[in-house]
């Protein structure tokens, strides 16, 4: 699609929404606002997308930057606008998914989710069969502003696998209640996590459950609570400031001709999660504890270091937690002197918190010091085997990820050397990694760099 052709087009729209909204504040009394109900399940058939959207309806985000520039670029730097460009996704989807997907019995059905969650816009004109980057027009190619903003419900009694029902037009659901008389209508569904699950929910082709993020948050306090989803990932910082969430305020829309109330309430669209760190620097959080004030040589001291995940309403590492690790490195010194720390004890025979387990050392790869407690879930493949790839997998081995709102206690019991003396430093490092280097290695993409997201240090007076 051209330049000029997208101009054109948002002049278009613009010029649409700007006749009704002229024509709707012009209204002393104004006309009734269709309210429109949540849709929870599926409607009649009817409603379904296959029949009714076209999907050349769809706007490119790029219309909607005329009028809420903030929510636009926040928007830009969340994943949600490259969840197709994104070369992570790509490179699994077009080297692996889709060569596979000819030869496998049930992968093509597999691959045509892929599309559906991250390219929803090309899913509605093509089914979900994209054989090429081209068939993806780039102006709509991630989640974009107007397919939220279009989708009234899911299909079946539970959302999850992108069972959305999404019917593009000029309504735009949100969570404004009819005070205006602009482009929209009042949606319960975009103000609840169900929203969120229809595409942070899967299934895979083994009937596995794979991507469980709705699950553990409903399994959590904060369901209980009544937070969602959008009330930690939707405000300011991206999770709960003192267990409540800061939201911006001001104008949901810059207009340049007619009128827009001030909202106490507006909801930030850069979506911080694993790719936006800086945003959510403070989200997860490190304590240490020791028995002693001070340490005498030769004397054994215990030190207890707390991985504060409690501001998180899910598992921690979510989402593809196939591929995602969380470790915690610990250092312990004096001068320049490190102190060996013993092995952690508890330890399975085929993957352990240590990265030491028998089937460990191929899929961390080398550069993957062990002794460290990694937080993650391994998945495994028919034959046994930790699979990387979401869609082989046919059940979990081993689980210890954080709880949502968990405080998890790692205890370091060690011996101080008889001729320590000076300072004992003491300090606990949590990483994060996106993916483990093999699966980089394996789909030629430059290895991921772990982010340390939270530390914690401490010095203790060594008695003389
Ligand atoms: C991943 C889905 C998603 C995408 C993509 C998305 N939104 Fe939203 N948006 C929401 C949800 C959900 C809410 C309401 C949150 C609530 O009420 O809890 C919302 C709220 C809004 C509101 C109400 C005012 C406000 O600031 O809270 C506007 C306007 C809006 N979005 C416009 C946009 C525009 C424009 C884009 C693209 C630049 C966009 N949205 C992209 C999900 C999305
Ligand atoms: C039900 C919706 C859904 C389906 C189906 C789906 N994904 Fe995803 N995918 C997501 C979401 C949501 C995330 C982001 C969660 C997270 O942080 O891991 C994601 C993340 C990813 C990532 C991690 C990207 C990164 O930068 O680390 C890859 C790779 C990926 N998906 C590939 C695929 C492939 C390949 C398929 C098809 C076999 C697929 N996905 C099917 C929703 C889906
Ligand atoms: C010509 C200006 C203009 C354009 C272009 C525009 N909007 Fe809006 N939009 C508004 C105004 C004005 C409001 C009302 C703001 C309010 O009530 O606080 C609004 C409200 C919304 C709401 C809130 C709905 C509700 O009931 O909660 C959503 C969602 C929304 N717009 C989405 C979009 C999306 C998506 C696009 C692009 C496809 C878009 N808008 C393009 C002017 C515009
Ligand atoms: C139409 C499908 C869809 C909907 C609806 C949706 N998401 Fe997403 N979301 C995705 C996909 C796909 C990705 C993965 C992008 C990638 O990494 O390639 C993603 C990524 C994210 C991320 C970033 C994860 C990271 O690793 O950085 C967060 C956070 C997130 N979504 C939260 C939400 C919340 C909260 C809602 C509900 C208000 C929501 N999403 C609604 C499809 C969706
Ligand atoms: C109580 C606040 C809270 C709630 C509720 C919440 N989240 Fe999160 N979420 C967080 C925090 C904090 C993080 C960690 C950010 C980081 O450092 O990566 C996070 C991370 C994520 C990630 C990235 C996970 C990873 O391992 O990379 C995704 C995806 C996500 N959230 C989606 C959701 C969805 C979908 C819901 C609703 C079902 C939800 N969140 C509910 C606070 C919350």
């Amino acid at each position: 699609m051209s330049f000029s052709f997208i101009c054109r087009k948002n002049i278009l729209h613009s010029l649409i929404l700007l006749f009704t909204g002229l024509f709707f504040s012009g209204c002393i009394a104004s006309p009734p606002v269709r309210v429109q109900e949540p849709v929870f399940t599926a409607p009649a058939e009817s409603a379904a997308p296959e029949k009714t959207a076209r999907p050349e309806d769809y706007w490119p985000s790029s219309v909607c930057l005329d009028c809420h520039d903030r929510i636009f670029r926040q928007h830009s730097e969340s994943m949600h606008a490259k969840s197709f460009e994104n070369p992570v996704f790509q490179a699994q989807y077009f080297n692996e998914v889709l060569p596979r997907s000819m030869k496998t019995e049930g992968l093509s059905e597999e691959a045509r989710g892929c599309i559906a969650c991250h390219a929803p816009v090309a899913y509605m004109k093509t089914k979900g069969y994209i054989f090429s980057r081209r068939q993806v027009d780039s102006a709509m190619s991630g989640v974009t502003c107007d397919f939220c903003h279009t989708i009234r419900g899911y299909k079946g009694p539970r959302p999850g696998n992108a069972n959305y029902i999404s019917v593009p037009g000029t309504q735009k659901l949100g969570p404004f209640k009819s005070e205006t008389n602009w482009h929209h209508a009042y949606s319960e569904l975009q103000t609840k996590s169900e929203f969120c699950a229809i595409c942070h929910e899967r299934v895979n082709r083994n009937g596995l459950e794979i991507m469980s993020t709705f699950t553990e948050w409903r399994n959590s306090i904060y369901a209980a609570k009544g937070i969602q989803c959008q009330d930690c990932h939707m405000n300011v910082r991206g999770f709960l400031t003192a267990g409540k969430p800061v939201y911006e305020s001001g104008k949901a829309a810059r207009m340049r001709l007619g009128y827009a109330p001030y909202r106490k309430r507006l909801y930030t669209h850069r979506f911080p999660g694993a790719h936006s760190r800086t945003q959510v620097e403070g989200a997860l959080t490190l304590d240490m504890g020791t028995e002693v004030q001070a340490a005498r040589p030769g004397s054994e001291i215990t030190v207890t270091v707390y991985v504060d995940n409690s501001k998180t309403g899910h598992r921690m590492p979510s989402g593809s937690a196939e591929l995602r690790l969380l470790y915690l490195d610990i250092y312990a010194g004096y001068g320049d002197r490190r102190i060996p720390l013993p092995a952690v004890t508890k330890t399975t025979s085929m993957y352990d918190v240590s990265g030491k387990g028998r089937f460990d050392g191929s899929i961390l790869g080398d550069g993957f010091p062990p002794g460290r407690r990694i937080y993650r879930a391994v998945c495994i493949d028919k034959n046994g085997r930790q699979t990387l790839s979401s869609y082989d997998a046919v059940s979990i081995a081993f689980d210890n990820r954080l709880n949502a709102a968990e405080v998890r206690k790692e205890t370091y019991r060690f011996r101080i050397p008889g001729d320590a003396k000076g300072i004992l430093s003491l300090s606990a490092r949590l990483y994060y990694l996106s993916y483990p280097a093999p699966f980089a290695a394996r789909l030629g993409l430059p290895a991921a760099e772990p982010v340390e997201i939270a530390s914690v240090t401490k010095d203790i007076a060594i008695d003389e």
